[in-house]
């Protein structure tokens, strides 16, 4: 299902990324960087933090809530250091640390709008 986002491709700047509800009421953080654009769902699929209060690290978006990283083009797990730098996290379990992949969608400018794609 092709969706909206009711962003307009002009009111994206390049290297920047945005929190958008689509009408299925998820919620997506849709972004350009270098020209290219990404979205990827907004809750960490570490612990459900949300990733649009997170910052870019290259072409990852680091979770502000214990720091992994996800590409936000292909959504892969990049890094997971924080649990081994700070001894906060040490003790806790590898359930605890498991993260699946960030959930990444197809996304497009079409006529000066900004669509994504949702299955
Ligand atoms: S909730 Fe995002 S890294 Fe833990």
């Amino acid at each position: 299902m092709i969706l909206d986002t009711g962003i307009l491709s002009n009111d994206l700047n390049d290297n920047s990324f945005k929190k958008v509800t689509l009408q299925n009421n998820e919620e997506i953080v849709i972004g350009k960087m270098n020209g290219k654009l990404y979205a990827f769902n907004n809750i960490c699929p570490h612990r459900g933090a949300s990733l649009a209060k997170g910052t870019l690290h290259g072409n990852n978006i680091v979770c502000y809530m214990h720091g992994y990283e996800y590409n936000v083009f292909t959504g892969k797990l990049e890094n997971m250091k924080s649990w081994k730098k700070d001894d906060r996290w040490m003790e806790q379990t590898l359930a605890w640390r498991h993260s699946e992949d960030l959930k990444t969608y197809n996304i497009y400018e079409e006529n000066g709008k900004i669509l994504i794609e949702i299955n």
